[in-house]
């Protein structure tokens, strides 16, 4: 498939920044990540860039992903997919550190290179080091033709369209979409059934919809990003499927409006953590409506305890005792809440930076593309 711009005519459409125009072009982009590739007959997902076959998927024992800050983050949500559809054990690690440390190298292991440029150093670095050893990496890649697409063996194009701003929304969202796809296909060789196929196939074909609904309470989030922005530094948490969204909703945060966020898994904040929260350090806590929902409301009444102040992102209104202010975004099937409950963080960050006067399109210090060690 093509995607349809030309260098030159790409502007902010109406929009104060790219980066706005960007967080509303998703539902088209997850679009186009998705065209072509859903497999309803058999419920799967066809991906002809892979070049590998059913009887080569079946020997892989694990999958190691690899990308730089958001890629990365994009990488854990894309492990925690893979496991829950295929039960095959996935991990996501900094491709930064990579290469330093003589990685053991795995036949039996797929490696992903995650990146929306293809031009990150670090992660072209990752890929060489791999392929060198003899690895098999595949590439789950924005830009087409670009380095990194080059050097893998084989992989998944975004079609996300161009990406300007220095903080990456739609290539964060598509590149999920990119994983679930991945381990629909990978599930669907291995035990998964063709009901939860189904489940998965129909709940992809929802999302542009749903995160339209979502862009619909900007409003709402932008006098929420106002106020939370005058914070000393914020605290953003999650249990299991909504970690790797706090780690991306913090990064988005500091990234662009340069107030402190730190991320932990909500099960980590009594080792430590805790001693932190205060009025001054509001915690955005990931609150979805699945079977660790209990243990979220714990954690949301331990904070209150301590007068923390707390923003829940949540599938349903969170009581006034336990939260001092919610977004409600809509379910979708519990592996893939975790790409709507980020997109309220996009736009809470993004509202935070503009309060604050930033650079919202070209932060301090930061390049959209690392192309150097
Ligand atoms: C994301 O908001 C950041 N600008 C940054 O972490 C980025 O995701 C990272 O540098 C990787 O870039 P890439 O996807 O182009 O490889």
């Amino acid at each position: 498939s093509t995607v349809d711009w030309e260098i030159g005519s790409y502007d902010t459409g109406g929009y104060a920044h790219y980066l706005l125009k960007e967080i509303h072009e998703q539902p088209g982009a997850v679009e186009r990540t998705l065209s072509g590739r859903l497999d309803e007959r058999f419920s799967t997902a066809h991906l002809g860039g892979l070049n590998l076959d059913a009887r080569e998927l079946r020997e892989i024992r694990r999958v190691k992903i690899l990308g730089c800050g958001s890629a990365y983050y994009a990488g854990e949500m894309g492990a925690q997919l893979i496991e829950e559809l295929a039960r095959i054990p996935a991990h996501s690690e900094p491709a930064s550190e990579f290469r330093y440390r003589n990685p053991v190298i795995e036949a039996d292991t797929l490696y992903v290179a995650v990146s929306q440029s293809g031009e990150t150093y670090d992660t072209l670095a990752a890929v060489q080091e791999i392929k060198r050893k003899g690895g098999r990496v595949l590439g789950v890649v924005n830009t087409v033709g670009s380095a990194i697409a080059r050097e893998c063996d084989g992989g998944i194009y975004l079609h996300a369209g161009p990406e300007i701003s220095v903080a990456s929304t739609k290539a964060f969202t598509s590149t999920v979409v990119a994983f679930a796809l991945l381990a629909l296909h990978f599930g669907r060789i291995h035990d998964l059934s063709p009901a939860d196929g189904r489940r998965i196939v129909s709940a992809l074909k929802a999302l542009p919809e749903q995160i339209r609904e979502v862009l619909g309470q900007q409003a709402e989030i932008e006098k929420l990003a106002a106020e939370y922005a005058e914070s000393q530094g914020m605290m953003f948490v999650g249990r299991v499927r909504g970690y790797p969204v706090a780690r991306e909703g913090a990064q988005k945060l500091k990234e662009i409006s340069y107030v402190h966020a730190e991320a932990y898994p909500a099960s980590e904040l009594k080792h430590g953590p805790l001693a932190l929260i205060s009025p001054e350090l509001p915690t955005v806590a990931l609150v979805p409506d699945d079977e660790l929902l209990d243990k979220n409301l714990t954690t949301l009444g331990e904070i209150k305890a301590r007068s923390g102040r707390v923003l829940a992102i949540a599938h349903r209104p969170i009581e006034a005792k336990l939260a001092d202010h919610c977004v409600v975004v809509p379910k979708s099937e519990p592996e893939l809440d975790p790409l709507l409950l980020n997109i309220p963080l996009q736009l809470l960050a993004y509202h935070a930076a503009v309060a604050l006067d930033r650079d919202v399109d070209k932060p301090r210090n930061l390049a959209k593309s690392v192309t150097v060690e």
